[in-house]
């Protein structure tokens, strides 16, 4: 395979309309739910990702049956799985990988699938969801790398997560909305997709209540049948935008929001003095003035998301005065700070926190992207950067980022995707945009 690079020639200010897809975390728990009905169901609003691509292939080779109706739009039917052992070199990769071990214990009482994988930010334990299974009657193991998850029956139980995961809670959602009785999640994870995944659910006939709040009680049913569903749009997909209209001085408007899912995003953008405008399904960016400091802790929802970290660890790094971010979620999340620094960032990690001392001015440099949301960080920064800045290793963030270059370029940024050993078309690239 040849890897792929961005090439940017960064301070051109972002201006103009972006477009939101569909949330990303949100469409691989709801690809993989929709496989529990054994009747056709028809999912609208799905990011063209390649997570997305991943596990669709993945409940196709289970014997799903998966037609793409247009480039946003699927239909599938879990009528003919034949298999409940899923394990692929792609599977591994990503991290939505273990839902299935709820849907197709939920549904068939067994379940074999490859450990997930997803992005290098941490140890991230999955001991909640197999707590989740076992207690709703599973026997769970592991061995060869696989979970190995199998019960003569599942019955309704009381769930009290140690921590609001957001895998365990969708999973043990999936799990047990159709066991034998009545199943209490306490302390469960809050996030939007949560919620998204629950009404989904609730649209092929489950019956749970409580999705978003701090306890989800689900009634167990026979079945589930088919139906017809639009996905939330993608609340970091937003996120990034507004992060990246801040940092370069532009001026954005971010179309199909749910504005109320950005909270958290904006208040620290209006904390450090941009401008936010919410509209009904649409968010405005902008600033006339050089941005501040602030800090930053990262939280379950609806606190600051994790995924937002390394986006605004770039903003803050340009921004005057000195900030503090500490991430609270994931032990190692700030391992793309060594790139930032390449750039010109003045940055010192202690621990889980990093001090920031904003700069004026990024200079562009080779940098490569660690995983799928400090490389979108630094896309912004090379954006925002003097001169020209070569982002490798874009496949983790195409992971997530529907026709990122193309939407950026949309709004003025100066960026081509490129592969990674093509010195020619880099050269071009310069002189053209020199
Ligand atoms: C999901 C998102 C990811 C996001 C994260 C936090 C997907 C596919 N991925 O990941 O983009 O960064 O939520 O918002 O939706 N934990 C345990 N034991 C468990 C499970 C989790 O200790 O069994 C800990 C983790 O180590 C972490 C915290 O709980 O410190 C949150 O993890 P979790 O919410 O489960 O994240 P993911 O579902 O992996």
């Amino acid at each position: 395979m040849i890897m792929k690079q961005y090439i940017i020639k960064g301070g051109n200010p972002l201006y103009g309309e972006v477009n939101i897809g569909g949330a990303k975390n949100a469409a691989l728990g709801i690809i993989v739910a929709a496989i529990m009905a054994n009747e056709p169901v028809t999912i609208e609003n799905l990011p063209d990702v390649d997570d997305v691509k991943v596990l669709l292939e993945a409940i196709e080779g289970i014997g799903a049956i998966v037609e793409r109706l247009d480039r946003h739009t699927v239909r599938i039917n879990g009528a003919l799985i034949n298999d409940v052992n899923v394990d692929d070199d792609f599977i591994r990769k990503i991290r939505g990988s273990y839902y299935l071990v709820g849907a197709l214990l939920g549904k068939y009482k067994k379940a074999i699938v490859a450990l997930p994988g997803g992005c290098q930010i941490g140890s991230r334990p999955i001991d909640q969801h197999l707590k989740g299974f076992e207690q709703l009657g599973a026997r769970v193991t592991i061995h060869n790398g696989k979970i190995d998850a199998f019960a003569e029956r599942l019955t309704g139980s009381h769930i009290y997560l140690d921590c609001p995961s957001v895998g365990a809670t969708i999973n043990i959602m999936m799990a047990s909305c159709m066991a034998e009785g009545k199943t209490v999640i306490e302390n469960p994870a809050k996030e939007p997709h949560i919620v998204d995944v629950a009404n989904f659910l609730n649209s092929m006939g489950a019956n749970i209540k409580g999705a978003g709040t701090d306890t989800i009680r689900i009634r167990g049913v026979e079945s589930l049948h088919g139906s017809e569903y639009s996905i939330i749009p993608d609340q970091i997909e937003a996120g990034t935008y507004m992060i990246a209209a801040a940092a370069t001085g532009g001026d954005v408007y971010i179309k199909n929001v749910i504005p109320k899912h950005l909270e958290a995003i904006t208040a620290k953008l209006i904390e450090i003095g941009s401008k936010v405008e919410e509209y009904d399904d649409c968010v405005r960016v902008y600033s006339d003035k050089r941005l501040g400091y602030a800090n930053v802790k990262t939280m379950p929802y609806p606190g600051f998301p994790t995924d937002m970290q390394p986006q605004m660890t770039t903003l803050l790094a340009l921004s005057e005065g000195v900030s503090i971010v500490t991430e609270t979620i994931f032990e190692s999340r700030l391992k793309y700070i060594s790139e930032l620094r390449r750039m010109g960032a003045n940055i010192n990690v202690e621990g889980n926190a990093a001090i920031i001392t904003g700069v004026e001015q990024f200079t562009g440099a080779t940098v490569s992207a660690p995983d799928l949301r400090a490389g979108a960080a630094l896309v912004i920064a090379g954006l925002a950067a003097q001169g020209f800045t070569v982002v490798e290793q874009i496949h983790y963030i195409e992971r997530g980022y529907e026709n990122f270059e193309e939407k950026l370029r949309g709004l003025g940024a100066v960026i081509e995707k490129m592969d990674a050993d093509d010195e020619r078309a880099q050269q071009k690239f310069r002189l053209k945009v020199g």
